[in-house]
């Protein structure tokens, strides 16, 4: 299959994306400083709890790159690889998300780790590709639901009719290149929609993943962990 993405070096700008064309807000997550406007979702700080997981699987997961897919403006994945010393190619479908990505990598002195590329989930890795960890942020909003966030990109929250359709575009992309003993930690909006992840899961056929573990973080999200079915 061919794929469709740029890839580059974090350092390097592929897009032509004008960055300052809406005025650039600054955010500390953690210890690092990340840029971003209105173009893309505001980073959240709760999902800093994701990339410390992130960093807490990593200490025990096989060698090899982190895959950070949906990376909005590359924080999440930024700071998980900040706290070892892996590499990271971080996807998001947006060239504008994609391009603060990369300045964010520059910032946070990534850069030389961290490959950025532009695009859908399901054409960002290549067949020959294995990663040991997948972050996944999809957009979990329910297209009825979307209206409530009217300040939000509805690229970065728009889900489906049931918030979970580029979480399943995702997870059939990581679930090609994942490492058999490899994880996964997706962010999704509720319990409701990890009991319907399930379900979809135990159908037969891939991707080949199960939730083994939770953290939700009060009314504001949901952190699964998925591991392959026959992992102990
Ligand atoms: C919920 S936001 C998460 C962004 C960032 N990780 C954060 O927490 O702020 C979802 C991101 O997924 C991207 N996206 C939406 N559909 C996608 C797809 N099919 N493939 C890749 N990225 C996609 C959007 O552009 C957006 O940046």
């Amino acid at each position: 299959m061919p794929l469709r993405h740029d890839v580059c070096p974090a350092s390097t700008s592929p897009d032509a994306v004008e960055t300052t064309a809406t005025p650039t807000s600054t955010i500390d997550f953690g210890p690092l400083r990340i840029s971003y406007d209105g173009r893309v979702l505001t980073p959240r700080p709760w999902t800093q709890i994701q990339s410390s997981w992130a960093a807490e699987l990593l200490s025990h997961l096989p060698e090899g790159p982190v895959l950070e897919i949906c990376t909005g403006a590359g924080h999440i994945g930024l700071l998980a690889l900040s706290m070892t010393d892996r590499r990271g190619v971080l996807v998001d479908a947006d060239p504008v998300a994609a391009q603060y990505a990369r300045s964010n990598a520059e910032t946070a002195g990534l850069a030389d780790r961290v490959e950025v590329r532009t695009a859908l989930a399901h054409e960002a890795v290549g067949r020959d590709e294995t990663f040991p960890l997948a972050i996944v942020d999809p957009p979990w909003v329910s297209s009825q639901e979307v209206s409530r966030f009217p300040e939000d990109p509805l690229l970065a929250i728009d889900g489906g009719a049931d918030g979970l359709a580029v979480a399943r575009e995702c997870l059939h992309a990581v679930d090609a290149c994942l490492h058999d003993d490899g994880a996964v930690l997706l962010q999704l909006g509720n319990l409701t929609q990890v009991a319907a992840l399930e379900e979809w899961l135990e159908q037969a056929g891939p991707p080949h993943l199960r939730v083994t573990e939770l953290r939700a973080y009060e009314d504001r999200g949901v952190v699964v962990l998925l591991r392959r079915p026959e992992h102990p």
